[in-house]
């Protein structure tokens, strides 16, 4: 039984790093060999949105394919939330499913997922298996071109951020987990959870740019650090 009653966990790329899925931020900077602001921006979609949906069809086909599934971070996670007496949030900033697939349940995707189409019209939000292309016909509005992906681009405001805020508020512990700590507002979640007295610790490949702002640290791939670090967590 841990000491801790709240927890408010953050996810990023490196966890799903070991699944096969690239992080953002390693080797030449750009995004599987395209420039961040072109893929993942209201400009960049406003100036070829052909482009940018079949970027994203690739994703989502890469992550639904046999390549791709969850690894022991991701179940370490979901045993964390079954097995912990106390609340778990987890707040990823992954848009893949991999923490579902693992068993998690009290999730936000603050940047979105993968696998939901949004109308840039009604807003309305849907599943999507399959690719997106620019002429498809909206369900909702049976326009042609008002689909794109449910993904917060630069510029755009996360999801659940006040949800979030108040669980920071009010947890005891904060933890994040394969992030590069690059990305506001998720970079500064750990000032706000140190700011309200919570425990806050850095499990991660290396340094990350917020690293200084963590009471503590422990540095490893996702899938050996996350596991020992719940284990510690559940058996003290
Ligand atoms: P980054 O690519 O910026 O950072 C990934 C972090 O994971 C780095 O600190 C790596 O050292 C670490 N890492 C790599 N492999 C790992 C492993 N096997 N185990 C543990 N850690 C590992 O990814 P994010 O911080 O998630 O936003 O990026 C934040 C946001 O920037 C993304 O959500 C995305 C991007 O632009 C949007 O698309 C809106």
């Amino acid at each position: 039984m841990t000491r801790y009653q709240t927890i408010v966990i953050l996810t990023g790329a490196g966890i799903s790093a070991e699944s096969g899925i690239r992080t953002f931020r390693d080797g030449n900077g750009l995004w599987e060999d395209h420039r961040v602001e072109d893929v993942a921006s209201p400009e960049g979609f406003a100036r070829d949105p052909k482009l940018v949906l079949n970027f994203y069809n690739q994703r989502r086909q890469q992550l639904l394919s046999d390549e791709v599934k969850e690894n022991a971070g991701h179940i370490a996670l979901a045993k964390l939330e079954r097995e912990h007496a106390g609340e778990v949030l987890l707040v990823t900033q992954n848009v893949d499913d991999l923490h579902e697939r693992a068993g998690s349940k009290n999730l936000i995707h603050i940047h979105g997922e993968l696998l939901q189409k949004r109308c840039s019209r009604s807003q309305t939000v849907s599943e999507v298996r399959t690719d997106l292309n620019v002429d498809d016909v909206c369900d909702c509005c049976g326009a042609a071109g008002t689909l794109r992906p449910n993904i917060v681009w630069f510029g755009e405001m996360p999801f659940q951020m006040e949800r979030i805020e108040a669980a920071l508020q009010k947890c005891d512990l904060f933890i994040s987990i394969g992030t590069s700590g690059a990305v506001y507002p998720a970079a500064g979640f750990v000032s706000l959870a140190n700011a309200c007295g919570a425990e806050t610790v850095m499990l991660n490949l290396d340094e990350s740019d917020n690293a200084g702002a963590f009471k503590r640290s422990e540095f490893g791939p996702a899938t050996k650090v996350v596991p020992m670090f719940v284990d510690e967590l559940l058996n003290n």
